[in-house]
């Protein structure tokens, strides 16, 4: 470190206005396919942009570039950056790597899903691995905000609505981008982003204001951050919207106080796309040179943007003293050290061939098949009709457009991937039955339009398309006809991938077009039907729950999703996932969630919606399996402690079934009383384990000073406090096996 830092010195030391600000900088490097269309609101102008870019990088006026996956251009590319500038000082290249970068695994909230810390941290492992053999060094991930509101398109990039679980999944997902430290070997930076509030977006609309409470922000949505800090995540990402009213790319409190002041976070912050720029947007800066201003001074250290970008008149706001020396030089200073720890001056360019070889390693298709396999959640399963027993079944049919859709496997925000090795449900399945059943398939309904263009529409593969001739009615027909002569019907579905992420909130959560009117008519034939859900946020599923026997929530399972979906349905591996959000009937719950608090007459039903019941469709942390758990003699070592001590619980799992199965061992703790109302539970441990056909296990957790601190808002700081305490372990957030303690003094 010590020569990091005095390398830095150096290099500092010999910068120019104009060399500090252009390592603060940004850019998209954004060559589109010649055929791409380009959605008119980003004001992409194809061909002048790259063209600005590389104009830039000759100037040496360029610190970092985004968007570029192919190892030949980042080389092209980076030898422009090491050529064009006077100090020989390389570029750092960035880039959203949510899923995966070839590999595609599971998306985020299905990975959060599993519960599995440690195939989270080997799947973003993988990630990392092949970002940086293509030459990427740092991923816009993972998304930490907690999301609470499901119309909101984002909360499939995250681990859901709980703080605990959110951390827990967060420091997984750095660990596995970047290794022990920064500049471990394969390993990329992360950067957890968007700090901070995002997912509370105003009527879930994406980009739109937040408004929280102190109290919600240090006990809900900032402790995922300050874990992934603490993990030692190189990075963080701004926020778009206003959080009470300042703009998050202009927050000095966000970025200076909290997270470098309290938290002790010495990496680097970059702004949102263009987010320094819409500082003007807001109606918060003057110009573009004040919103430059404004944004290093609140603690923003690069500024990522497509075109034009206000570091660029650093310099000028540097003289005018509207920016501070002081800032300008801390931030120069966060970047270059990031490059240096990363290894960048000595080894800039990559191997070609090497990336070739470690895009097509087999292992990492592994990975994503047993993470798809540990991320399903088994939603109901009535009477045990999964799993699936190949030799009873003579016809399977598959229905669904997302049954056999490649693209939608996969998931929304994804770039490199290969469609050639995605493998879909109903080849899956195909290849697990081989010819002893016969598996027909039939789309059964067209696909459904958003009413705008995806702004990924550009990149090409993104829209769903019937196929030629689709005969609407006919097609409708045949799929009912297909599941009336089969012994069992999979129906496969859910929202296109395209209907789910950044921009694309909802105003419902419906299944979209003719879908459930199809898996009516399916159930109507007699046929047992399977359902399986492709989704990335909970869907109004009343109809189905009511009347299908078993629902599979398989999310965007990834490259080997239709693999791992066999082998969930056949039996081989028992599902595991657990709801990481509470599902709410209808749309109109929303926001619904585990952790409330108690107030009048808490009773839930009927007390509330008179036209709906008050209680989610599935609680948080549901999740069925083919095993089955009982759960006895929960235990505490201590009945009384102090409140710095800690206390272990135990309990006694079994697995009474004749298979081997996993279970997520949850605990839930309440404090009854104290300086403020606390959430009637709050999950405060969990573990993953696999039990034997038959074996009981034990399971303990410490519940320490840590697990009962909170923020609280009545005397507007943390506490840890005397009170009794309740204890609740089992499967999910309804467990009721209990016991409680007492903290006194
Ligand atoms: C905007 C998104 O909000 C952010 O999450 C992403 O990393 C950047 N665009 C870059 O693609």
């Amino acid at each position: 470190m010590a020569t990091i830092t005095s390398q830095v010195d150096e290099l500092i030391s010999h910068m120019t206005p104009a060399e500090k600000a252009a390592q603060l900088t940004q850019y998209f490097y954004f060559r589109l396919p010649p055929d791409a269309e380009v959605e008119p609101a980003l004001h992409v102008d194809r061909d002048a942009q790259p063209k600005a870019v590389e104009s830039a990088l000759q100037a040496g006026g360029v610190g970092s570039l985004l968007f570029v996956t192919d190892p030949a251009e980042i080389n092209r590319l980076q030898r422009m950056a090491v050529e064009g500038n006077r100090l020989g000082i390389p570029l750092i290249f960035g880039f959203d790597v949510i899923h995966g970068l070839r590999t595609i695994l599971p998306v985020p909230i299905a990975m959060a899903a599993s519960w599995d810390l440690e195939t989270i941290e080997r799947g973003q492992a993988v990630a990392a691995r092949e970002a940086r053999a293509v030459g990427i060094h740092w991923a816009f991930a993972p998304m930490v905000d907690i999301a609470r509101d499901p119309r909101w398109g984002r909360i499939i990039e995250g681990a859901g609505e709980d703080p605990y679980l959110g951390a827990a999944v967060a420091v997984a997902q750095v660990r596995g981008f970047q290794g022990s430290e920064l500049g471990t070997p394969d390993r990329i930076i992360a950067g957890p982003k968007h700090f901070a509030g995002y997912g509370a977006a105003l009527g879930g609309r994406d980009y739109d204001e937040v408004n929280l409470s102190d109290s919600e922000l240090w006990n809900v949505y900032f402790p995922p951050f300050q874990a992934a800090i603490d993990a030692g995540a190189g990075n963080v990402m701004t926020a778009y919207m206003d959080l009470n009213g300042v703009p998050g790319t202009g927050n000095r409190w966000l970025f200076t106080e909290v997270l470098r002041n309290t938290w002790g976070f010495d990496g680097f912050v970059v702004s949102d796309a263009n987010a320094v720029r819409n500082l003007l947007t807001h109606g918060f800066a003057a110009d573009l040179t004040d919103a430059g201003a404004r944004a290093i001074n609140a603690g923003v250290d690069m500024e990522m943007a497509m075109t034009d970008p206000a570091y660029e008149r650093l310099a000028e706001a540097l003289e005018s003293g509207a920016a501070s020396q002081e800032a300008v030089d801390a931030s120069v200073r966060r970047v270059l050290e990031a490059k240096l720890r990363m290894g960048l001056f000595d080894a800039p360019y990559v191997d070609e061939d090497r990336a070739r070889e470690v895009l097509a390693d087999p292992a990492h298709r592994d990975v994503a098949r047993v993470a798809a396999e540990r991320s399903a959640v088994l939603l109901r399963n009535d009477g045990g009709l999964l799993p699936l027993d190949a030799d009873g079944l003579g016809s399977i049919a598959v229905i669904g457009p997302l049954a056999d859709s490649k693209r939608d496997t996969i998931g929304p925000w994804v770039f490199d991937f290969d469609l050639d090795e995605t493998v879909t449900v109903l080849e899956g399945i195909r290849v697990k039955v081989g010819d002893q059943v016969r598996v027909d398939y039939a789309r059964g309904i067209p696909v459904v339009q958003r009413v705008f263009p995806s702004m990924f529409d550009m990149f090409g593969r993104n829209r769903p398309e019937d196929p030629e001739g689709f005969d609407e009615d006919a097609e409708f027909q045949r799929a009912v006809d297909l599941a009336r002569e089969s012994d069992l019907a999979v129906v496969v579905l859910g929202e296109w991938q395209n209907m789910i992420g950044e921009a694309a909130s909802r105003s419902s959560l419906e299944l979209p077009g003719r879908q459930e009117e199809l898996l009516q008519a399916v159930v109507e034939t007699g046929t047992p039907v399977v359902l399986l859900i492709m989704n990335g946020r909970p869907l109004d599923l009343r109809w189905a729950v009511d009347h299908v026997p078993a629902i599979l929530d398989i999310w965007y399972p990834g490259t080997q999703g239709g693999t791992a979906v066999a082998n969930l349905l056949f039996g081989e591996v028992s599902p595991g996932g657990k709801l990481p959000f509470t599902w709410p009937r209808t749309v109109g719950q929303v926001p619904i969630i585990y952790s409330q608090t108690y107030s009048h007459e808490p009773d839930n039903q009927g007390r509330r919606y008179w036209d709906e019941a008050s209680t989610p469709l599935f609680p948080f942390g549901h999740g069925l399996s083919y095993g089955r758990f009982e759960y006895a003699n929960l235990t505490l070592d201590k009945p009384k402690i102090t409140s710095d001590e800690t206390l272990t619980v135990s309990v006694e799992v079994s697995n009474t079934s004749d298979r081997p199965a996993d279970e997520v061992v949850q605990l839930y703790i309440h404090q009854r009383y104290g300086s403020a109302s606390r959430p009637v539970r709050e999950l405060k441990g969990f573990r993953r384990i696999n039990l034997a056909a038959g074996e009981a296990s034990a399971v303990s957790f410490p519940l320490g000073p840590n697990e009962r601190r909170y923020w609280c808002a009545a005397n507007r700081d943390w506490v840890i406090e005397s009170s009794i305490f309740d204890v609740w372990v089992g499967g999910d957030s309804t467990a009721q096996l209990t016991t409680t303690f007492e903290v006194e003094g």
